[in-house]
């Protein structure tokens, strides 16, 4: 499935009132538009941008997937219609329309959104209406607006590449969104989740509300995990990802590497997302045997969709036998590839107990892990991290 995105940035921003169009200003290091772009970069393979070429193309350099700016239009409308017949050789399947001015794309949005497209020709993310709304003239209340089944309409918006296409050939004026489009020719919009943080900037406070959700410290998080495995004869030892020489392996459903394992846990832990059971039930015949790395890759997987990042990791493997440390480099090196770390952020060491207990009579091998991850704690966007 072919995603396009047309990014709409020929605005001139009169309310802003700034020097400059207000998607070039800087916000949390980076243009406006920048933000919007990268935002839109990890979901989409075309991003076609639609202003003026010379602001546009020194604030999007490197962003992936982009195409040549094209001019944009007198509206709004115009310059969805320029980027759509941009987009008509590349026949892509879904386009999404953004905003440049709206700099966060709340996690899970877009995903949302190309969901609601199975079932409809459009879908756009919605934020409920919380005040009670007034109509007034001149400074008197005419009216209470009753305000259930309103939603403020944002971006992005996404449209089956054709069914836009058509609706913007209808030759309907007047537009501010391209949903309209499509609600005038009778076709189905669905809504998805809006957010507060989805902020399309348009006053100079907007900017001061979005440079606070954007620098916003991370919160700190910290998960542990533990695991233990028995010794079997006739199977090939796995710790930490690497295969160790020995006279006896790991019993268990995967290949019981019970440093991942543990490690998966604390991970889990920390997003307070349960523990590695519940994301691979032991009774699907599917883990038999598994390389336990895509235990792993799926973990720091939910990092990343938490808008997270993993500041270290610390496993403690606990046997008498093999001894560790001439593994550990090789096993740290592993983890951090397997998380998507440098390695400076792992640690993997070991103990023995002294000879006592099941792991000091060599039955088995137990690890425990901690991990600290942090998290956005009130924007979960896609844009954090990037
Ligand atoms: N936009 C556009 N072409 C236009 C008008 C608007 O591409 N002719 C884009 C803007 O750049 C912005 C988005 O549409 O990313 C939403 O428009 P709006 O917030 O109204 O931005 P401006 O038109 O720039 O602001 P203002 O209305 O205050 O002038
Ligand atoms: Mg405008």
């Amino acid at each position: 499935m072919r995603i396009a995105a047309i990014l709409i940035a020929a605005g001139s921003g009169t309310r802003f009132g700034a020097g400059m169009p207000k998607q070039f200003l800087t916000l949390a290091g980076k243009p406006v538009i920048r933000h919007a772009a990268e935002a839109l970069a990890t979901h989409v393979s075309l991003l076609q941008p639609v202003g003026e070429a010379a602001p546009i193309d020194a604030a999007l350099a490197g962003v992936a997937g982009l195409l040549p700016t094209v001019a944009g239009g007198a509206t709004r409308q115009d310059s969805v219609r320029a980027g759509l017949d941009a987009l008509i050789p590349f026949a892509p399947d879904i386009v999404l329309v953004h905003d440049a001015a709206r700099p966060v794309i709340p996690a899970g949005t877009i995903q949302a959104l190309t969901a609601a497209l199975r079932e409809s020709p459009g879908a756009i993310p919605g934020a409920p209406v919380a005040d009670t709304l007034k109509r007034a003239e001149r400074g008197i209340v005419t009216e209470t607006v009753p305000r259930a089944g309103l939603f403020r309409a944002q971006t992005p918006q996404a449209f089956r590449f054709d069914v836009l296409l058509g609706a913007h050939r209808s030759g309907l004026t007047g537009a501010t969104d391209d949903a309209s489009l499509l609600e005038a020719a009778g076709l189905t919009v669905a809504i998805v989740p809006g957010s507060d943080d989805n902020i399309k900037l348009t006053y100079p406070d907007d900017l001061i509300r979005l440079e606070r959700i954007m620098t916003m410290p991370p919160t700190p998080r910290v998960g542990t995990g533990f695991d233990v495995h028995k010794f079997e004869a006739g199977r090939p030892l796995v710790l930490c990802g690497v295969r160790v020489p020995h006279d006896q392996g790991l019993a268990g459903h995967s290949d019981a590497d019970v440093g991942i394992h543990a490690l998966c846990d604390a991970i889990y832990g920390a997003l307070a997302e349960g523990d590695i059971g519940r994301h691979f039930p032991p009774s699907e015949a599917t883990w038999k045997d598994a390389d336990s790395a895509r235990f792993l890759v799926h973990a720091a997987g939910r990092i990343a969709a938490r808008g997270g990042r993993l500041a270290n990791a610390d496993v403690t493997l606990i046997c008498e036998r093999p001894k560790i440390t001439p593994h550990a480099p090789a096993m740290i090196a592993r983890l951090a590839e397997l998380l998507g770390v440098d390695a400076g952020r792992i640690s993997v060491k070991a103990t023995t107990t002294e000879r006592l207990g099941f792991t000091g009579r060599g039955e088995g091998i137990a690890a425990q892990a901690v991990v600290s991850v942090l998290i956005p704690e009130q924007l979960s966007s896609e844009n954090a991290g990037s």
